[in-house]
């Protein structure tokens, strides 16, 4: 089993997200990369709008259209519920309840549960008691190998922008999390940085965005940038082993390949 994993595609309408990022041409990229490696599911961690407009989800919806594998998505702060629920088909966002945009999907060794983890008043997402209690009751009622998918890190990933305040509710997600043991990932996004960090007992994956990297250094925590990148996104699949294995690809600009001598 094969998932490619990407994150914050802050697409825009028309022109550069921001006025300098080709968000939009990225994603076009990056899909052509996912079609030749051929997953058998694409998981999309939210911000797929930038500012949240109908014509900015229609676009990403197009360009994902051009997957030859089905696909899902998840919320996150810079998108708007309604918007998303119209501009993307139902089989990419099976929840259509209006509190929030949850739901499960069932794969031939893995469960999927997408939480939705965002707040129209809360950039840094929330977790309610609805969606805890969901949340719960989805993990009780299956003991399959399950990758809970959601757009805020559940941990502060030492970036300041979204360790503070951090995501509201966490203490009802942490004490769920912990009781489960079935939970084999937390693949989020949000921090548009790779990283990664054991959380009650699961691994916790930050993927990275479609060019916009965080302007990140463990020494200089403050102000909030990102700077202009190649996309890059996330790869998990389970090994001949039967393990969970998580690959990063970026699409850099390599010279190669080489033999090793
Ligand atoms: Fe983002």
């Amino acid at each position: 089993m094969k998932i490619a994993q990407i994150s914050d595609l802050h697409v825009v309408a028309a022109g550069k997200t921001q006025g300098v990022a080709q968000m939009a041409e990225n994603l076009e990229k990056v899909v052509a990369h996912i079609n030749g490696l051929g997953p058998d599911v694409v998981l999309v961690s939210g911000d797929i709008a930038d500012t949240g407009t109908l014509a900015e989800v229609q676009r990403a919806a197009a360009i994902l259209a051009e997957l030859n594998v089905p696909f899902y998505v998840t919320p996150g702060n810079h998108d708007l519920r309604e918007a998303l629920q119209k501009g993307m088909p139902v089989a990419a966002l099976p929840a259509r309840a209006a509190g929030h945009l949850s739901y499960a999907v069932e794969l031939p060794k893995r469960r999927i549960l997408a939480l939705d983890s965002t707040d129209p008043d809360v950039p840094n997402g929330r977790i309610c008691e609805a969606r805890a209690a969901w949340l719960a009751a989805e993990l009780e009622s299956s003991a399959k190998p399950t990758l809970l998918f959601m757009h805020h890190p559940p941990l502060k990933f030492s970036v300041d922008e979204t360790d503070r305040p951090p995501l509201e509710g966490v203490e009802l997600l942490s004490e769920i999390v912990a009781r489960h043991g079935h939970i084999e990932r937390i693949l989020c996004g949000h921090i548009h940085l790779f990283a990664q960090a054991l959380w009650q007992g699961s691994l916790v994956c930050a993927a990275p965005s479609m060019g916009m990297r965080l302007n990140w250094s463990p020494n200089a925590l403050g102000a909030s940038s990102f700077l202009v990148s190649p996309p890059a996104y996330l790869w998990h699949m389970l090994n001949e082993d039967g393990n969970m294995i998580t690959h990063a690809f970026s699409l850099d600009d390599v010279d190669g390949p080489f033999a090793f001598t």
